[in-house]
């Protein structure tokens, strides 16, 4: 029996070395070049009518096949949970659990790059439960900006940087997916390694200083797109650009009309100069300009800022009030830290860059709730910044935030988490008697908001 990170899988046949892997009906097999392994599932109902979910998995050095045992056999949920395997009865073969160890193996940039070419060339499809398919509660269901989103759940920027999966996010459940950081013309970024991962953290530093195929490649992409979710782009600006409103300028007049939110990031800590721009006059100045270039696109596309998580009070009323003041449509809240908090224990914490993942989440949860306070629950916030469950999105929401996106919790947990953050929030909404997503919003402060609730149920909510 062997010992795969906490599951005992029950090895009942041995492939002879070269033998083709040809156990599983209903999948494609995926092979992995870098570690020489294929992978491929499938479910039977055995003698017993129990349903045993079977792997295979086929490696350079050891060839074979593991069955997973019945439901009952297995570890505890929570450790299922947490591995992202479901159970049988939901299940469509999931191998994500399997492929995440094959992923640990090589560099997080190598490992990313290699998941992107397999989403782009449909393998999203094993890595997901059915359940991803399922419509999503109604309570989840929300209209902001005109635009309907069927779950509050966004991918955060940064995946998928230059519009290569966005179907197969949709298809993994998102409500949203945000591409980018997009720069106007193409650019390599910093040297590598740029990516860390801080496994005891659960958490990534990344410098990879808007490392984007520009805007001709991603626009002639998001152009031949069919029309599916709801799809925001994250502009930025190049390097060695002197005028980052130019660059922002131009990535709205390109994305206007693709697009169904623009985030103007002015927030990478990776970009010398970014930050500055958060400051009162830079910011003054830079959005008096965007909104200038929207109104020559022709389209009033929603636009909102995404902004730092290490701003000091004076800023965050700054960046409140301007934004207030220029009818900016709303607020990413928040970036990555370049602060390192206490309790960090990988080799990697001292690696320049933006922290990302659960050591980010209590600071941009405050600053979430700051934001939500100095604008008085009048602008539409994103939450974003360390999610990893249903509770943390629920906290996000009680906080002030409308929607929220995650990254890096998938990066750990993969794909599966959609369903269950979306599965869990619908489940908490209803214990604490809400209708609707959007009467949980800013809950968690004593009532500032005066105006009419910014984001909307979708349709009136049961009485
Ligand atoms: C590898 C990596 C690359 C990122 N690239 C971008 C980016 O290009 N633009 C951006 O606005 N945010 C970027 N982010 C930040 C995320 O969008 C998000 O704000 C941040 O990671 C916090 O969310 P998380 O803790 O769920 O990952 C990146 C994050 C990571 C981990």
């Amino acid at each position: 029996m062997a010992e795969h990170r906490g599951f005992a899988f029950h090895p009942s046949t041995r492939l002879g070395s070269g033998q083709r892997l040809d156990v599983a009906v209903g999948t494609e097999p995926q092979h992995f070049p870098e570690t020489g392994e294929q992978y491929r599932g499938s479910r039977y109902e055995n003698a017993a009518g129990h349903l045993i979910e079977m792997v295979a998995i086929a490696s350079r050095h050891d060839p074979m096949i593991y069955h997973i045992r019945r439901e009952e056999e297995w570890p505890a949920p929570s450790v299922r949970s947490a591995y992202g395997v479901h159970s049988p009865q939901t299940a469509m073969p999931n191998l994500y659990p399997l492929i995440r160890p094959a992923l640990r193996l090589i560099s997080p940039e190598t490992a990313h790059d290699l998941t992107i070419s397999a989403l782009a060339v449909g393998w999203g499809r094993l890595m997901i439960d059915r359940a991803a398919r399922e419509p999503d509660p109604p309570i989840l269901a929300q209209r902001l900006w005109g635009l309907d989103f069927p779950n509050p759940v966004g991918l955060a920027a940064g995946f998928d940087k230059d519009a290569r999966v966005t179907d197969a996010m949709d298809a993994f459940g998102f409500g949203f997916v945000e591409i980018g950081t997009v720069t106007p013309r193409p650019q390599p970024g910093n040297p590598k390694p740029r990516i860390f991962r801080l496994e005891q953290n659960q958490a990534i530093i990344n410098r990879m200083g808007f490392n984007s195929m520009g805007l001709d490649a991603v626009t002639s992409r998001l152009s031949r797109r069919p029309h599916a979710g709801v799809i925001g782009v994250n502009l930025g600006k190049n390097r060695d650009s002197a005028d980052a409103a130019a660059d922002y300028g131009e990535g709205i007049r390109r994305a206007a009309s693709l697009a169904d939110y623009i985030v103007i990031n002015i927030s990478s800590p990776n970009t010398p100069g970014l930050r500055q721009l958060q400051r009162r006059d830079s910011l003054e100045s830079l959005l008096e300009r965007l909104l200038r270039a929207r109104d020559k696109s022709g389209r009033r596309v929603p636009l909102l800022v995404k902004v730092a998580p290490d701003l000091t009070t004076a800023e965050r009323e700054d960046i409140a009030s301007v934004t207030l003041a220029a009818e900016i449509d709303g607020i990413i809240v928040s970036n990555t830290t370049v602060e390192r908090p206490a309790g960090l224990v990988s080799p990697h914490a001292l690696e320049t860059g933006g922290l990302s993942g659960r050591p980010l989440f209590s600071p941009s949860t405050a600053l979430l709730a700051d934001f939500f306070g100095l604008t008085r629950g009048g602008l539409p916030l994103i939450g974003v910044g360390g999610i990893a469950s249903a509770a943390d999105a629920y906290e996000k929401i009680r906080a002030g935030a409308c929607l929220i996106q995650l990254y890096t919790a998938l990066v750990f947990a993969g794909p599966g988490l959609v369903v269950e953050i979306k599965r869990g929030l619908a489940d908490l909404l209803r214990a604490d008697g809400f209708a609707s997503i959007s009467q949980a919003v800013g809950t968690g402060h004593d009532r500032v908001a005066t105006g009419p609730p910014v984001c909307a149920a979708t349709r009136d909510p049961p009485s």
